[in-house]
């Protein structure tokens, strides 16, 4: 089996074909991501909410990752699996940075990791870069600094921060990163980023126009609980079905029907 790489990525842009992208975190479902030939699975930093129940995604650690990284590798022969690194991971200083990427993809196995901001980490990603490591960029609503940011709004409303982003996602492809992600950005901006750049644009809340849209797996397969974000789609109610499962289940053990 073939496995996808960060230039299929660029490759899908130039051809005009929208890309597919999922985070993933288990064995499980990454069979499942490569069954449903989806060319990238995101081990994302969510994993710190859907996977270990935090409450942002600012506690899950490099170890926490790394773990579900190989699980994920086990389970998944074709997609491109790229790492999110975790809150100060990366933020700190550049050895830093290149140390802990360089354990996503060493010890966890991952073809590409992905961090959150721009200019601000830009000796981080161009040092990450210089050691052979893929870089997914991520613009716009960055959840590892929630507690700057106060909630999980929409974001470049202003005509300066629209500005911003455009020339934030520049320096991004300027530096030699193979994607980035766009999350809860007003649809005309992405679609202006979209149009300026030569590498893809995965778009998260933010409108239809990037070259492809990346959405957290418990969203799409109504794993959440009944809380899902605004520009998520559920395609099933997998939790609800498992509720109705497991007390089938327990109905009939308690009623003496069970059978081996
Ligand atoms: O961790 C994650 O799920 C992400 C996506 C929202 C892009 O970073």
């Amino acid at each position: 089996m073939n496995r996808h790489t960060v230039k299929d990525l660029i490759k899908l842009k130039s051809n005009g074909n929208k890309i597919t992208a999922v985070t993933c975190y288990d064995f499980f479902s990454a069979r499942a991501v490569q069954d449903a030939e989806i060319p990238l699975a995101l081990v994302g930093d969510s994993a710190s909410m859907v996977v270990y129940g935090y409450d942002t995604t600012v506690p899950i650690t490099i170890e926490e990752i790394i773990l579900l990284v190989r699980a994920v590798l086990r389970g998944n022969k074709s997609s491109l699996i790229v790492a999110d690194m975790p809150f100060m991971s990366y933020q700190g200083s550049v050895n830093k940075a290149v140390d802990n990427a360089g354990r996503l993809i060493k010890d966890g196995g991952a073809h590409a990791v992905k961090l959150e901001g721009g200019s601000v980490i830009k000796n981080q990603i161009a040092a990450i870069l210089d050691a052979g490591i893929p870089v997914v960029g991520h613009l716009g609503l960055l959840p590892q600094s929630i507690n700057k940011l106060g909630g999980y709004s929409l974001q470049a409303t202003s005509d300066s921060s629209q500005k911003k982003i455009i020339d934030e996602a520049i320096l991004l492809e300027g530096l030699g990163v193979c994607a980035i992600v766009l999350e809860c950005i007003p649809a005309s901006i992405a679609n202006d980023i979209t149009a300026s750049l030569k590498v893809p644009t995965i778009g998260i809340g933010a409108g239809g126009g990037c070259d492809g849209h990346i959405q957290v797996l418990h969203d799409l397969l109504g794993l959440g609980g009944g809380q899902y974000p605004k520009h998520s789609h559920q395609y099933e109610q997998l939790g609800v079905r498992m509720v109705d499962a497991l007390s089938r289940y327990k109905n009939e053990v308690e009623s003496g029907s069970f059978k081996v």
